[in-house]
């Protein structure tokens, strides 16, 4: 089966800097992949390459055997409804002062997907599946009656509601309670397997990443200095840099 995304030689060059250099990688359906590496390592703009909000300099980015560098506007556009970023912080992210079922339901609005009767069920079955149960008491609570968790979970909720095919969350656990970014990041790997999903899951935790992920790249500097299985980046990492996030990760538990 050919790959959902496809990033070659992707490159984005800011001001005459690298901020991404040369990245390539695949992405299958129901495959989850974590971009794991330091602050300023190049990895939200890998994301918002793919996403369309900043331009690739250089590279292709194929999504569903398009690729998105060349496509018009208007196709670029279309195609990326497929897809859906998830931010680290939900208390920026979300619409404040909206009710839950209005912020889940505002994508399929924005897109004109269904009428009224189907957006309510495609937010309860949303709802259901972030294991915000039972789905229908959550509809009409307010954000700020919820707790972190919840919330990135409303969050996650807004990001399935229109069924895209690929996930982009970046560092959607950062802001939360160790305990509560296991469960995060356990559902992603969930919804990976029973939603038809590819996932991208960037983090700077790596011990996070390889729990849920299928596969570990590891960005220094803009660069992919390292991918495997996350049982081979973890116990046998072959680039200093990598060693180094284990030695950290393993040292911290
Ligand atoms: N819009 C932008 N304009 C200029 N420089 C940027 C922009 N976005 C990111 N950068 C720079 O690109 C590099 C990579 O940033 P980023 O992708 O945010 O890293 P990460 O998400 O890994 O922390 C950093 O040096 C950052 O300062
Ligand atoms: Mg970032």
């Amino acid at each position: 089966m050919s790959a959902l995304l496809e990033v070659d030689s992707l490159s984005v060059v800011f001001g005459g800097s690298p901020a991404v250099d040369d990245v390539s990688f695949r992405l299958r359906t129901g495959e989850s992949v974590a971009l794991v590496g330091g602050s300023g390592a190049g990895k939200s703009t890998v994301a918002r390459a793919i996403a369309g909000l900043v331009s690739a300099t250089s590279g292709r980015i194929v999504f569903d055997d398009v690729d998105l560098t060349t496509a018009s506007t208007r196709a670029g556009r279309t195609l990326r409804r497929g897809m859906h970023l998830v931010f680290q912080d939900p208390y920026a992210s979300l619409p404040p002062g909206m009710r839950v079922g209005d912020i889940v339901a505002e994508p399929m609005v924005i897109h004109r997907i269904g009428d009224r009767t189907a957006r309510r069920d495609s937010v309860l079955d949303a709802l259901a599946s972030v294991r915000l149960t039972p789905a229908a008491d959550f509809v009409d609570r307010y954000q700020h009656e919820l707790s972190g968790g919840q919330r990135q979970r409303v969050a996650f909720a807004r990001a399935l509601v229109t069924r895209p095919r690929l996930l982009l969350a970046d560092e959607p656990t950062s802001g939360l309670d160790a305990s509560l970014r296991v469960e995060i990041v356990d559902l992603m790997s969930d919804l990976a397997r029973t939603q038809d999903l590819a996932v991208l899951h960037i983090t700077h935790d790596l011990a996070l990443a390889a729990r849920s992920c299928d596969a570990v790249m590891v960005m220094q500097d803009g660069v992919v200095v390292e991918t495997g299985s996350s049982t081979e980046v973890l116990t046998n990492p072959s680039h200093r840099y990598t060693a180094a996030l284990v030695a950290a990760a393993t040292g911290a538990q």
